[in-house]
């Protein structure tokens, strides 16, 4: 039998445990693949009591990260832990020895990418990041190398499986957000800090690295416009419904005319749409290539086996090119890093897109007028209204609107406009809308 592939782990959590369950489960059909054995024989974690579903048997064991990551004995390491340090540390001393990284680790990438990859590029060793981004679906692979012939306008989609998991739940089941966030915690979906998934940050970690890779730029994350999850009420999920749209979280990364828009915030899209069908902790990333045409990718965007496949699939690729070098290898972000180019960022106030409004109005004469009249002087169209009548006659009535497309400053302005008028009763509620045509 050829000399397995000796993978050394730091950290042993919820993806970690999922790592060598699969790769033992899948053993053979791994090796049959890669034309050796591929075996963890070294991990670090923090607590070395803790109770784990996995078989550790075989596996040298030790509370010092730091022997993994500058260990002579392995020839990949697999940095799990998440956050940037000491996985920063951790990934540059594996990678000044030569030794190829892979890293589930977004967070990571997004903030501190640019010099993981220039540590990478000195220490000749490959990093492997396909965990990083939407869990067990391949979409760093699909965009890096299989659509390099295209120039890429769009790469949009649910890239928060913990955010789609609480959107879904208060939809389907009436769930409170709490409880569904909870249920996202039990299961293994969300951060180590649940705030990085329902405040859009680790969405928009994900679209820096897809956007990077995407576009030829190098990683961004500041660009990023983010907003989560926290301000959707079940009100507006049910009223969008009414509608004929679905709320999801999403992050679009968009090309146009030498400039790039990146955002992560909740959405409403039709509900006939590719994305308003993918429930719970599935995520979806579509991506639009000038020769392919529009691609959907479609799968667990969390949970540990689901990220697992993903870390195994780069220690099987790293693997294979051991021995070879930066030359033979596909670069790290896909574009020859001489090429990477930063791209002028869109502010947000000039990102255009329609939107959704909804508002608590006094149940009285010539309220629509008013507030169609304020969109007609700013020459925004409106392209739905509803107006539900309060239960009780003494009761606010409800109004929504679904805007044309205008530029967040002119839709700013008319709900500055709006809210001053003397019916309205609150602040009102604003969430963009996607028609993705
Ligand atoms: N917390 C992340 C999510 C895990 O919910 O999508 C996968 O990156």
């Amino acid at each position: 039998m050829k000399t397995p592939v000796k993978v050394g782990l730091i950290g042993l959590g919820t993806v970690g445990q999922g790592v060598i369950r699969l790769l033992k489960d899948n053993a053979d059909a791994i090796s049959a693949r890669l034309g050796r054995p591929l075996v963890v024989t070294m991990a670090a974690a923090r607590d070395l009591n803790r109770a784990r579903d996995c078989d550790l048997d075989g596996i040298a064991l030790t509370s010092d990260a730091q022997a993994v990551a500058s260990s002579p004995d392995v020839d990949i390491v697999a940095e799990l832990i998440g956050g940037t340090e000491p996985a920063l540390s951790l990934v540059s001393a594996a990678l000044a020895r030569g030794t190829p990284v892979v890293t589930a680790n977004k967070a990571l990438l997004a903030l501190d990418g640019n010099t993981v990859f220039e540590r990478a590029r000195a220490g000749n060793a490959a990093v492997g990041f396909e965990a990083a981004v939407a869990g067990g679906i391949p979409v760093i692979k699909v965009v890096r190398e299989g659509l390099a012939g295209n120039r890429i306008d769009q790469v949009a989609g649910i890239i928060n499986g913990t955010c789609n998991y609480i959107l879904t739940q208060m939809r389907d089941q009436g769930q409170s957000f709490t409880d569904a966030l909870a249920e996202a915690q039990r299961l293994g979906y969300a951060e180590a800090d649940p705030t990085f998934d329902i405040e859009g940050i680790d969405a928009a970690h994900k679209l820096t690295i897809l956007a990077s890779i995407a576009f030829g730029m190098p990683l961004s994350f500041d660009a990023v416009s983010v907003q989560g999850i926290t301000a959707v009420s079940a009100q507006d999920i049910r009223v969008a419904e009414a509608l004929g749209y679905r709320i999801k979280h999403l992050g679009i990364a968009k090309r146009s005319g030498g400039k790039v828009e990146l955002r992560v915030h909740p959405t409403l899209v039709p509900e006939q749409h590719l994305l308003a069908k993918v429930d719970g902790v599935l995520n979806s990333v579509l991506i639009h290539g000038n020769g392919s045409g529009p691609i959907g990718l479609y799968g667990a965007g969390a949970g540990g086996d689901a990220t697992a496949s993903a870390v195994v699939a780069d220690l099987v690729d790293i693997a294979r090119g051991l021995g070879g070098d930066a030359g033979t290898r596909v670069p790290d972000l896909g574009f020859a890093p001489a090429s990477l180019t930063a791209l002028p960022v869109l502010p947000l106030a000039e990102t255009e897109s329609a939107f959704y409004l909804r508002l608590r109005v006094a149940d009285e004469p010539g309220v629509l007028k008013g507030i169609t009249s304020i969109f007609a002087e700013l020459d925004i169209s409106i392209e739905a209204i509803q107006q539900r009548e309060p239960p009780r006659a003494s009761d606010d009535a409800t109004v929504a609107l679904i805007t044309s497309e205008a530029s967040e400053q002119r839709i700013h302005e008319a709900v500055q406009r709006i809210e001053a008028l003397p019916f309205v009763r609150e602040q009102l509620s604003r969430i963009r809308v996607e028609h993705f045509n």
